[in-house]
């Protein structure tokens, strides 16, 4: 393993040698922590007790921006806090719920490798409304959508009682009126608990820090079918309160939160959208059913053209490879979003794309594919890159060429202040934000900026290389099945 790790050391020496690659080393080095494991650990299973916060304001389909706070009790009991905001600053509150209940961790997940399965039982959801308003339109959405049953949750007539709780969910009287609000805990049914160390860059702070993160289940794009929803990927993961990142300016005014004194998050300045240079994942990340990737994409302002790659993996630390697709095309000018306050819509054409499959799986589906269906090469082999634009994509893999996605972006400065580039979700069912009706209304874990647009690199390097193999070659990975791996495969996504 060592010496194939150095071989691929060498060959990125070199190939940084060939060009005058400033951006290299920042952008490489972090895929490189990344397919290192980035010296995450997971918990298995998972401890949940402990306090879990937000890091920041979050963004769910719809939108809806909130924040989190969730306490475990080692008793299985839990007590979860969800403040929701008018505004994606979240400074604004509208109304914040508090869910009372139990969780009982079941198995390892068979659909997310990682994941722990988990059942849950609510007692009570109560509501607070932080203004007349939000009060309002709670209670309209509840008198359109719910039952006689929920008639009586707020009694007509009922004015605005600043600290007021009312109640949406008992079990004791199974009162249930919290359909009309898209609410419901399956994300408490996939969890996974991961740690790592923060190293610390002061010369007075000797050491490193503890990082706990709680990975919860992800949220359906499609309101009408997140009541139902089993979730396969992660949302943005919460933060132990004490073993959080530094600085975190969000977790402690989150930590001393309740429902009737909602955080309201520091003020951020309001900065244009820069999608120029290059930005790459900050973790190995997790799309619904199920795929582990990285992403790194290069975003040439000038000519407003783009290039991206996804190094795709069959684990949850991303160590082992699958496939690679490069893809090129062109972008539009943004507009900012009237739907989603704070993001820019664009539109994204990908005119070209290259494959590179890592592992035998890979080879063995590509090699089987039909003849002129996916590059002009029928005989493929892990490594070898081949270009799939001549045949209008690859049908095994469910690239079309040329294809349109609409998108909603964002980008952010984190407490750091380095840039942080937000991309549209992708949708839940597996299908391509193809037209302007299904732009996405929130957005997947954060890239990084590795290189400003003047460090742009102008040489395709082959960053294939960067994969870890095992030392008795691919055969050692766990063999995904064919069929689990073209449906998989069928997003080109972003
Ligand atoms: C709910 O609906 C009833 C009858 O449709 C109406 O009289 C009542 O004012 C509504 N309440 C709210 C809070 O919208
Ligand atoms: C766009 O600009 C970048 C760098 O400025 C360059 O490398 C790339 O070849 C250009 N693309 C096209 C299609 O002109
Ligand atoms: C794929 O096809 C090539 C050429 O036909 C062959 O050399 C290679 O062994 C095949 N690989 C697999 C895994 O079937």
């Amino acid at each position: 393993m060592a010496r194939r790790w150095w071989l691929a050391a060498l060959l990125l020496a070199c190939a940084a040698a060939e060009a005058p690659l400033r951006w290299e080393p920042r952008c490489r080095q972090q895929l490189r922590h990344l397919q290192d494991g980035a010296r995450i650990a997971a918990r298995l299973p998972p401890r949940l007790e402990g306090h879990w916060v937000s890091t920041g304001c979050e963004v769910r389909p719809g939108p809806e921006f909130l924040t989190r706070s969730y306490l475990f009790y080692s008793n299985r009991l839990f007590k979860a806090h969800q403040f929701y905001y008018w505004d994606p600053s979240c400074r604004e509150p509208s109304y914040s719920l508090v869910i009372k209940g139990k969780l009982r961790l079941r198995q390892a997940s068979w659909i997310t490798r990682g994941a722990t399965e988990a059942d849950y039982h609510l007692h009570k959801v109560g509501i607070v409304f932080h203004s007349r308003r939000a009060m309002r339109e709670v209670a309209a959405w509840i008198n359109q959508t719910s039952g006689a049953g929920c008639s009586g949750f707020l009694p007509p007539g009922r004015s605005w009682a600043p600290g007021a709780l009312y109640e949406l969910l008992s079990a004791k009287t199974e009162r249930d009126c919290t359909a009309a609000l898209g609410f419901a805990m399956h994300e408490l049914s996939l969890v996974r608990v991961e740690q790592h160390y923060q190293a610390l860059l002061q010369p007075q702070q000797p050491g490193s820090r503890l990082v706990e993160e709680l990975y919860l289940g992800d949220i359906h794009t499609e309101w009408v079918e997140r009541l139902h929803y089993r979730p396969t990927g992660y949302q943005r993961p919460l933060q132990n309160a004490v073993h959080h990142v530094h600085p975190c300016p969000a977790c402690g005014i989150i930590y001393r939160a309740d429902e009737h004194h909602p955080p309201i998050l520091p003020v951020r300045a309001e900065l244009p959208m820069q999608l120029s240079g290059s930005w790459v994942s900050t973790h190995c990340e997790v799309r619904p059913a199920v795929l582990f990737l990285t992403r790194y994409f290069i975003f040439h302002g000038s000519n407003h053209t783009w290039e991206g790659y996804y190094y795709h993996y069959s684990d949850p630390l991303c160590k082992q490879p699958t496939f690679t697709i490069y893809a090129s095309g062109h972008y539009t000018q943004g507009i900012p979003s009237s739907k989603v306050r704070g993001g820019t819509e664009l539109a994204f054409k990908v005119t070209q794309a290259r494959v590179t499959p890592m592992d035998q799986v890979t080879v063995m589906m590509l090699n089987s594919s039909e003849p002129g269906s996916c590059g002009l090469t029928d005989s493929w082999h892990a490594g070898m890159e081949q270009d799939i634009t001549p045949t209008n994509g690859c049908l095994a893999l469910g690239i079309k060429l040329p294809h349109t996605e609409y998108e909603l972006f964002k980008t952010e400065q984190d407490a750091k202040d380095r840039s942080l580039l937000f991309i549209g979700e992708r949708p839940t069912d597996g299908s391509s934000p193809d037209r302007p009706d299904k732009r996405p209304t929130s957005y997947q874990a954060p890239l990084i900026q590795c290189a400003g647009a003047s460090e742009e690199f102008s040489k395709y390097v082959s960053l294939k290389y960067l994969g870890k193999q095992d030392a008795n070659g691919n055969e050692a990975l766990k063999p995904l099945p064919v069929a689990f791996l073209l449906f998989i495969a069928l997003f080109l996504s972003f």
